[in-house]
């Protein structure tokens, strides 16, 4: 049992909250739902993984705590209808984590394809975009709530993916600060957290490497050593920013990411290189 779910048992640390998690069938936003509903949250899943997402729910709790509803972050009316779905059923939202997302590992300008590049802006900010639209639709009049966001460590630094994908982590943070200046005015708060690399489904189909062999790989390249990050290692950090402990924090862009955005490798190698 990690130390966040045996905390679980001595603080709820979300008791009463009603929190609305998308891409939550998968990776980092299964362990997010599941460390919120140990926390007391009540919890909606939204993804369009239907069955992934239902037998997660199942495994987590009763449908009354947990459930899932179909809804591609790309289209105005699903998120519409899972924003209302988790309003209808439990009254509010109070946390709206908008974290379904895609990746792309990187390809020169030359052969990257403008479709794919559509496609991974639709999902990942346009998605977020909505996301943050319909829950404040909902927060506005309540005068709470909290909204989040999954960017990435490569919100922060170039070369190591896609521009697709750099460039919607940088976008997402990006609308998380111009949010949070028009949210302050109402109470609520907008944070983003940003992981390193973790080997959840998303990372090993684009690397076509198994849960192992990745982790060593992402060990290998980490700042921190001794440990590797974990979908269980952001969710933390989400409850962290979904909570009342963070009451005063908005417009921060939480790196879990164990410092590695802060170096550079490149010119310690090329001393040592020189040197040898
Ligand atoms: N895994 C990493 O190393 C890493 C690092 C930094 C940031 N992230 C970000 O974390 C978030 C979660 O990724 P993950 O690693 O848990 O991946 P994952 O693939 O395990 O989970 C992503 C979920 O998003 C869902 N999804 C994809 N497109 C969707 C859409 N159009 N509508 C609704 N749901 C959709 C998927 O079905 C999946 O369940 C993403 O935003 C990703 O960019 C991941």
């Amino acid at each position: 049992m990690s130390f966040s779910s045996l905390a679980a048992f001595v603080v709820k640390r979300l008791n009463g909250k009603v929190a609305l998690i998308t891409g939550g069938a998968s990776g980092i936003g299964e362990s997010t739902a599941k460390l919120f509903v140990q926390h007391g949250a009540k919890v909606v899943i939204a993804d369009i993984q239907d069955e992934l997402g239902s037998s997660i729910c199942e495994k987590i709790g009763d449908h009354e705590t947990i459930s899932y509803v179909h809804c591609d972050v790309t289209s105005d009316s699903d998120v519409r209808n899972a924003v209302d779905s988790a309003v209808s059923k439990h009254g509010k939202l109070d946390v709206m984590f908008n974290n379904a997302g895609v990746g792309n590992l990187g390809s020169s300008i030359i052969d990257s394809s403008n479709e794919n590049f559509k496609r991974v802006m639709d999902i990942n900010v346009y998605g977020a975009f909505l996301g943050a639209k319909h829950a404040a639709r909902v927060m506005i009049p309540a005068k709470r709530g909290c909204i989040l966001f999954t960017a990435s460590m490569m919100s922060v630094i170039g070369g190591f993916a896609d521009h697709s994908y750099v460039a919607s982590k940088h976008a997402v943070v990006g609308l998380a600060k111009n949010l949070c200046v028009e949210m302050g005015q109402y109470g609520i708060r907008v944070n983003c957290v940003s992981p390193f690399a973790v080997a959840s489904p998303l990372l090993r189909k684009e690397t076509g490497m198994e849960k192992e062999a990745l982790e060593g790989l992402i060990s290998e390249a980490a700042n921190l050593k001794g440990t590797v990050l974990e979908a269980e290692d952001v969710a933390a950090a989400a409850l962290y920013l979904a909570s009342d402990e963070s009451k005063y924090l908005s417009g921060v862009n939480l790196m879990v990411d164990g410092g590695v955005s802060i170096t550079n490798p490149s010119l310690q190698m090329a001393v040592n290189s020189a040197m040898s």
